[in-house]
């Protein structure tokens, strides 16, 4: 079993470096790949990163309804930046499809309590 994901996870590190995958990771594997590290498997910010960042807690009501869509999607395209231009997000918009950004979206409304 421990074999199986072991090549599961070799075959699809693999196919990220080659850039052949065809199939888009669901969302839920996109985020445990790309964004708990700062905003946390749960959503609320609370990683060691998220902390210091302060990242908002996305499982707040009040949070979701102030994150319009259109900037969402923005800032997983285009990344997060201060205001002196210093980089606080990196852009994913090389690394992820414009549907996977979109799911990420939807992925991140779920976190509302
Ligand atoms: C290096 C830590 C880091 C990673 C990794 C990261 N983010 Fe962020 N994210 C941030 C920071 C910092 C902000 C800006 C918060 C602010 O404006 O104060 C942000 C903002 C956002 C926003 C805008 C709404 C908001 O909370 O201000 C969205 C949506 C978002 N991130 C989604 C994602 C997604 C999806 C991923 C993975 C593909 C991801 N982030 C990966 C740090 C990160």
């Amino acid at each position: 079993m421990k074999t199986t994901i072991k090549l599961a996870l070799a075959a699809f590190a693999v196919s990220l470096g080659t850039g052949l995958s065809l199939a888009a990771a669901p969302a839920a594997e996109n985020w445990d790949n790309h964004c708990t590290k700062c905003h946390g498997a749960d959503g609320k910010g609370q990683t060691k990163v998220g902390k210091k960042l302060q990242l908002k807690d996305y499982t707040d009501a009040k949070v979701q309804t102030e994150m319009k869509d259109e900037e969402m999607l923005k800032a997983i395209n285009e990344g997060v930046f201060d205001n002196k231009g210093k980089e606080k997000m990196k852009a994913f918009k090389a690394e992820l499809s414009a549907d996977e950004i979109k799911d990420l979206v939807a992925y991140i409304r779920k976190f509302k309590a």
